[in-house]
């Protein structure tokens, strides 16, 4: 008898691998990672074959609540596509009323699955309730706001996050801090006492700095490790630092360039991980492009996969049906690894080929043919803000001007270039 029930064991273990074949999160772990992920959002889980996907643990082995954690599409109408969010504004929409409905469907669904969950993100300037952002504070008063809402939401959310994104784009693009509410009120130090605040309430959660544009070296780079160093010396644990990685078909760092980056923040001993990874192109997509696409996907993965510090990828949802890029820039799309019918791209082939994996049934191929194009920088020679950077709000020095899309206004204190 127990010879039989050793028997049945080991098949239990081995079959699902003959099954599903090695996706790319199978492939990642067999690579030494934690995890390959993706984002997603309440509105999209009623989506029947969209979940079925999503919950295929064979490609994902982490989702990420891309906007239940955070924003409420109330105050920023029409922006972000994914509505409902663990964002401040969502969670405490007035002070000391927390409500955890919409980031908890998805907390209980990666925990259905045996998913790892990034959970994002405590303290950004964007997605802020009025109260906050337009509140009369001293520093004490910010502190202690801030507190009380990173120690509710870590508290509700302790044993259910793999790590926290404790604080979110706190940089302009030339590595100075953003001017935001707490930046202005309470100085730099509101990013060590957000780290050790988070840190009081769940010891064992993963506490990470995440940015955009800091995914080669550079200036804001730069100003990320400056913030690990800034952290550390407060004698506050931090744990990692997130690269969003919403990076452009053509213009995305060589694995070479990401190689450099990626080594710079493990010399600080953090962790790294890809947290937001979508690469978009300018529409429509073509074959050439969605094989350059391929190759801009394979290097970010391998620079990945290549830095044991690097602990996964994750991507700001799979399927370009609910990507946020479209609304956001315009006449632009095409992502995600996946189209809009849920079907396979050759940037999945390029991923998986990263991870050591090899193409699957029913996708493309052609990326493997395609000359590499020479990459560059996406900054460069324009004159303006960068995309992404800031160009206004109250206190705001900086430019005004945009080098590419239009400023938009987000709230008083915080406008944008998209
Ligand atoms: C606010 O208080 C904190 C904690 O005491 C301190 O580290 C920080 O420098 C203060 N900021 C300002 C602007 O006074």
């Amino acid at each position: 008898m127990v010879q039989l029930k050793k028997i049945t064991l080991v098949l239990a273990s081995v079959l699902p691998q003959w099954v599903y074949g090695a996706g790319l999160h199978a492939s990642a772990v067999a690579k030494g990672k934690l995890y390959f992920g993706s984002a997603t959002d309440n509105g999209e889980l009623t989506d029947a074959a969209y979940l079925a996907q999503l919950s295929n643990t064979d490609d994902f082995g982490q989702i990420t609540p891309g906007n239940a954690q955070k924003v409420s599409e109330a105050n920023f109408p029409g922006f972000w596509r994914k509505t409902d969010c663990i964002q401040w504004d969502s969670i405490e929409p007035t002070q000391g009323t927390f409500s955890y409905t919409k980031g908890d469907v998805i907390a209980d669904l990666a925990a259905k699955n045996g998913q790892k969950l990034r959970c994002h993100t405590l303290v950004w300037h964007s997605q802020l309730p009025n109260w906050v952002s337009s509140g009369t504070w001293t520093n004490e008063t910010l502190i202690a706001a801030m507190k009380n809402h990173i120690t509710n939401v870590v508290t509700h959310y302790k044993g259910k996050c793999y790590a926290w994104d404790v604080v979110n784009e706190a940089l302009n693009e030339d590595g100075t801090y953003r001017t935001n509410i707490f930046y202005q009120t309470i100085g730099e130090a509101y990013l060590p006492i957000a780290f050790a605040t988070a840190a009081a309430a769940d010891p064992d959660v993963k506490l990470y700095y995440n940015d955009y544009n800091i995914e080669s070296s550079g200036s804001k780079s730069t100003g990320a490790q400056q913030i690990i160093k800034l952290v550390q010396q407060y004698g506050a644990k931090i744990d990692g630092v997130g690269l969003q990685a919403h990076l452009i078909v053509g213009s995305t760092p060589s694995q070479s360039a990401q190689a450099t980056n990626l080594a710079a923040f493990a010399a600080l001993g953090v962790d790294i991980a890809y947290t937001e990874l979508d690469i978009r192109m300018t529409l429509p997509s073509t074959a050439a492009l969605l094989a350059q696409q391929s190759t801009d996907y394979k290097n970010t993965v391998a620079a990945c996969v290549a830095n044991t510090k690097c602990v996964g990828v994750t991507i700001w949802d799979y399927t370009d049906k609910y990507s946020w890029v479209p609304s956001v820039f315009s006449g632009q799309g095409a992502a995600l690894p996946w189209d809009e019918n849920l079907a396979k791209k050759p940037a999945y082939d390029g991923i998986l080929s990263a991870l050591g994996g090899t193409a699957s049934a029913g996708t493309t191929t052609t990326a493997a043919t395609v000359v590499t194009t020479t990459t560059t920088a996406s900054s460069g020679t324009t004159t303006g803000v960068a995309l992404y950077g800031q160009c206004g709000g109250s206190g705001w020095t900086g430019g005004t001007t945009c080098a590419s899309g239009s400023c938009k206004v987000f709230n008083q204190w915080y406008s944008q270039c998209l």
